[in-house]
């Protein structure tokens, strides 16, 4: 597998000593990374001023922000809090030049769909492991929406948007359960003529149906059946959940350091994001949730996890889209588990930020933990990491899986490579080191 770290400036490595003490404390995780994308381009796409708090700022976000003020949208950022002042379905100008995405899958495959009904020219592109990952899957059915969308002959990045094309309503059975896709044919869906019809094989997250409604742009589900019709959308105001995806790391150390007792503050809980609470529960995790509240849509809440000696299981394939974003972590769980942990049915972790499979499967081994691959999949079996050095692969949350790895180790556990763990969680080390997980971070190379 070669080494897809991406971005300018020096090698950024972990250190993770095994600790000796319970992890303690109250914390809270950045912004969820994909309702920040999500409200960056239908505020931008909206008429008013929406005020956004709770922004997850990452090198991932930050590369949505910066290709909607490329083409002419006004964003004012204070810290964590966004001004977008909309510039309605048809208000967006030609970008000066290529819209480089970074490492940003979702900034990529929805501004896809957004820019298919523009009436300006488009190139997208992005960083090693942006350009590897695959884009037919939604240049195919844009283009059966009568887009115009060339990608290389391999199906990926950088891809050609020729605009000023009437779009044409489809009605399209997803042949992958994948939300980018989905959110991506919604978005073209709003420049559409006549209603699009998408059927999702399994549900995945739908914050971009349920923001759509809070812009007042209703989306109707029934059963697999999702129907967005052309529409203006409206300005309004919204808090931004903690990342479920970033407290995962939280909840699986608060599992694997004996006596450990941690509370993480206003997680998002979207009932498509959490099955990573229904797996660790079905290990036997303690993980309590408390004050449960809505915003703009969007259910949060308070988890609070405590010790307790997690098993093995069979993980329910029918919980795997739910929970994809979560295998790092669940994987590393599966380590200081007793007994095997099998996971099927998770080939879409193949062609995420790296093959997280393979990248897994590398590092349990070369701590001594036994991990067998499949296509779809991997078993893990528990036991006790040793000291080793590891490779995150450019991979933001391999990068943070292992660390999680170093907690109870039998030695010391250097991640190399883990700088984008600035696409997602900003201050990772730091919010590990408030509850007592020293991770030492060095600039090397
Ligand atoms: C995301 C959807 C998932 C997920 C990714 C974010 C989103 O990808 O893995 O990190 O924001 O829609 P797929 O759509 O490829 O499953």
């Amino acid at each position: 597998m070669s080494n897809s770290s991406a971005g300018a400036g020096s090698r950024v490595d972990y250190l993770v000593n095994p600790v000796d003490r319970p992890l303690q404390g109250r914390i809270r995780v950045p912004g969820d990374k994909s309702i920040s994308h999500r409200v960056v381009i239908l505020a931008s796409l909206a008429e008013g001023v929406s005020g956004c708090s709770g922004f997850l700022d990452s090198a991932d976000t930050r590369a949505t922000v910066s290709a909607m003020r490329r083409m002419g949208v006004q964003i004012i950022q204070e810290d964590n809090y966004l001004s977008i002042h909309g510039a309605g379905l048809h208000g967006l100008s030609a970008p000066p030049d290529i819209l480089d995405l970074g490492n940003s899958g979702t900034s990529a495959r929805l501004l896809l769909g957004a820019l298919a009904g523009q009436r300006f020219a488009s190139t997208l592109s992005g960083d090693e492991s942006l350009v590897r990952r695959p884009m037919r899957r939604v240049a195919d059915p844009l283009n059966a929406m009568n887009a115009e969308v060339r990608i290389t002959p391999q199906g990926t990045l950088p891809a050609q948007i020729t605009g000023n094309r009437r779009l044409r309503a489809i009605d399209y059975e997803l042949p992958v359960a994948s939300a980018q896709l989905k959110s991506a044919l919604l978005l073209a869906g709003l420049y559409a003529e006549g209603r699009t019809v998408i059927t999702e094989p399994a549900p995945t997250r739908d914050h971009t149906e349920r923001l759509l409604a809070h812009f007042a742009c209703p989306v109707k589900r029934s059963g697999k059946r999702i129907t967005i019709d052309s529409g203006v959308l409206q300005a309004n105001d919204i808090h931004i959940p903690g990342d479920i995806s970033s407290a995962a790391f939280f909840l699986v150390a608060g599992c694997i350091v004996p006596g450990s007792d941690l509370l993480i503050e206003g997680v998002g809980l979207n009932p498509t994001r959490r099955a990573v609470l229904d797996i660790l529960k079905l290990m036997g995790a303690d993980i309590t949730t408390s004050n449960i509240v809505e915003a703009a849509g969007e259910p949060l809440a308070d988890l609070r996890v405590k010790y307790r000696p997690l098993q093995g299981i069979s993980i329910p394939v029918d919980l795997v889209p739910g929970a994809i974003d979560e295998f790092p972590a669940i994987m590393v769980a599966a380590c200081y588990a007793a007994g095997e942990t099998v996971l099927r049915g998770a080939q879409e972790l193949r062609v995420k930020e790296s093959d997280r499979i393979q990248a897994l499967a590398h590092g349990l081994e070369r701590t001594g933990i036994g991990a067998e691959t499949r296509p779809d999949g991997l078993s893990v079996t528990g036991g006790r990491p040793g000291a080793a050095t590891v490779d995150s692969y450019g991979d933001h949350r391999i990068a943070m899986a292992f660390s999680l790895a170093g907690l109870g180790a039998a030695g010391p556990i250097t991640v190399r490579n883990c700088k984008n763990v600035d696409t997602s969680f900003p201050g990772f080390t730091g919010c590990a080191a408030e509850v007592g997980w020293e991770i030492k971070a060095a600039h090397a190379g």
